[in-house]
């Protein structure tokens, strides 16, 4: 089962983030506290308005490219935690750029790099004390998603393996430097009984996937709370798609 009292989300106004939101509290025990933060809060309308109607939610503004900001989006979410501890982090923010070898640019592998890889990274890092607390608070339960974990949302095009068609250079490079993040984090945390896992949310009809991709985000993201129900010890530091299958990576 998962049931987590709190839950931190990047990129939540639309998309993959936006439905993980409103699945989160229609769980059987929803978390008390829903973070669903965005870097537009006075654009995000769908948010506010699940916010109106659901009392766990708060809209916080976080720019995932800007690490700067990250100490006093940590205060927040501490404030608001008044004194317990934060139970899962899901990077889910992301930016797409298809680029092949003639295109890809300094500037668009810089971009990526901080977007998709260095700010999850920093995130995890700033939002660690309060992910270790909410670990410890729990201590004799296994390691899951309702004790403590950190999800980062990566795509299959990130797997070495899965490369047959090359180009796309700085997503798939971002993707694949966000996996190795992953990875670290899962042997660093580990003695922390805190999970980290890359989840591949399929190929998912939304701004970033297009109309023609192949499910919704309402599939995706049933998907991937299954997942998360799901992880154990023995998950932790794999890259999982939304059907539960391993990547290689
Ligand atoms: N859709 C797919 O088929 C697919 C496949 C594989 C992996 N993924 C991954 O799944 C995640 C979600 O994708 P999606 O399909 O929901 O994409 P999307 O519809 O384009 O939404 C992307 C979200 O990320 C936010 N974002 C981008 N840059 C940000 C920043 N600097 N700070 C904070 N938020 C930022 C966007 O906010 P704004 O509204 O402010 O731009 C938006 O909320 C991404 O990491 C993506 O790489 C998606």
């Amino acid at each position: 089962m998962l049931c987590p009292r709190s839950v931190l989300i990047t990129g939540a106004n639309r998309g993959i983030g936006l439905e993980l939101v409103r699945q989160f509290l229609q769980l059987e025990t929803p978390p008390k506290h829903v973070f669903a933060t965005c870097r537009s809060p006075g654009k995000a309308e769908d948010l506010h308005t699940l916010a109106k109607s659901n009392g766990a939610v708060s809209v916080l503004k976080l720019d995932v490219s800007d690490p700067d900001s990250f100490q006093g989006v940590r205060e927040e979410v501490e404030a608001l935690l008044q004194g317990s501890g934060l139970n899962l982090l899901i990077n889910n923010a992301g930016i797409i750029s298809r680029d092949d070898l003639s295109a890809v640019t300094i500037q668009k592998m810089e971009s990526l790099f901080r977007t998709n890889t260095i700010g999850p990274l920093f995130l995890a890092k700033e939002f660690l004390p309060l992910i270790q607390k909410a670990a410890k608070a729990s201590t004799g339960l296994p390691m899951s998603c309702t004790k403590s974990a950190i999800i980062n949302m990566t795509s299959k095009v990130g797997s070495m393996d899965d490369n047959r068609s090359g180009g796309r250079y700085p997503y798939r490079i971002s993707k694949a430097a966000l996996n190795m993040v992953t990875k670290n984090l899962s042997v660093d945390l580990k003695s922390d009984d805190i999970l980290s896992v890359s989840l591949h949310p399929g190929y998912v009809k939304t701004d970033m996937g297009g109309p023609n991709a192949l499910i919704t985000s309402e599939q995706s993201v049933q998907g991937m709370i299954n997942v998360m129900a799901g992880l154990d010890e023995e998950k932790n530091g794999l890259m999982l798609d939304y059907a539960g299958k391993i990547i290689p990576w």
